[in-house]
């Protein structure tokens, strides 16, 4: 079910004053309303969730929420949580989370995600699939008829060890769709970039789209040297959406 709320009518809409960090600001406070004191949230990672994190602390500053336990899904939410003064803990002491919020990279028709171009997938994942609620912020450009439609990476989590063999075999396991299976690098000599937990990243790019989805997800995770992957399927119960024509809420 969707539900549509406009941003101010008083704005011509032809008008282009929002810009796309906009619409992830109003996707993100549209989502910080479902928080209550004493809540466990799960912090996600990226620029939209970023605003999700501000806007909790803004609240518990005010006095507005109390009693809040943040649970962050990478070290880089944990430091600017940690910086604005939210309380934070860690799965092995909440192993159940109330709500988590957090970006995503692609969204399709049923609330299937990609996660995990900023680098966090794995915790990600940890934390997002022990939450009672899991609310997906974005703006309208996320939106994808199918994942991998976006033609963007599919981010998959391998271990250093041999990557370039696992690499391999992820691009062989999708060769119906011409896929395409790159490490990711950082800096000008292409040194891999490293996750939060010591891993590697190798990003996997669809020319067709994949098929059923559980089967592929099965598929990559029997891969020895897979850590995990960033299709986060039937997990988000709520999608904010902000984009030109306001802010829409799809509910699984
Ligand atoms: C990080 C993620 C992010 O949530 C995703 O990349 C969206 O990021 P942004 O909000 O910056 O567009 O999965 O691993």
């Amino acid at each position: 079910m969707a539900a549509a709320l406009l941003l101010p009518s008083s704005v011509p809409l032809s008008q282009p004053i929002f810009s796309q960090d906009d619409y992830k600001k109003a996707a993100a406070y549209k989502a910080v309303e479902f928080v209550q004191s004493g809540m466990v949230l799960g912090l996600g990672t990226g620029s939209t969730a970023k605003h999700a994190v501000d806007r909790i602390a803004e609240l518990l500053r005010q006095g507005t929420l109390k009693d809040i336990v943040g649970i962050p899904t990478s070290k880089k939410t944990y430091d600017q949580a940690f910086s604005l003064g939210i309380p934070l803990s860690d799965l092995d002491s909440h192993p159940v989370i109330d709500l988590a919020i957090d970006g995503a990279d692609e969204v399709d028709p049923h609330l299937n995600l990609v996660k995990g171009r900023g680098g966090s997938l794995l915790r990600e994942k940890m934390v997002e699939c022990v939450c009672k609620k899991f609310i997906v912020i974005v703006d309208e450009s996320k939106l994808v008829e199918y994942i991998g439609g976006s033609g963007l990476a599919m981010p998959v989590e391998v271990v250093p060890y041999c990557w370039k063999f696992t690499a391999v075999r992820l691009q062989n396991l999708f060769e119906d769709t011409d896929c395409v299976a790159k490490l990711r690098a950082v800096g000008d000599d292409g040194e891999p970039y490293v996750t939060d937990n010591g891993n590697y990243i190798v990003d996997l790019y669809f020319k067709k789209a994949i098929g059923d989805l559980k089967v592929a997800s099965d598929r990559i995770l029997r891969l020895a040297g897979v850590v995990e992957h960033g299709m986060f399927l039937d997990m988000a119960t709520t999608v904010i959406v902000a984009g030109e024509l306001g802010i829409t809420i799809k509910n699984k």
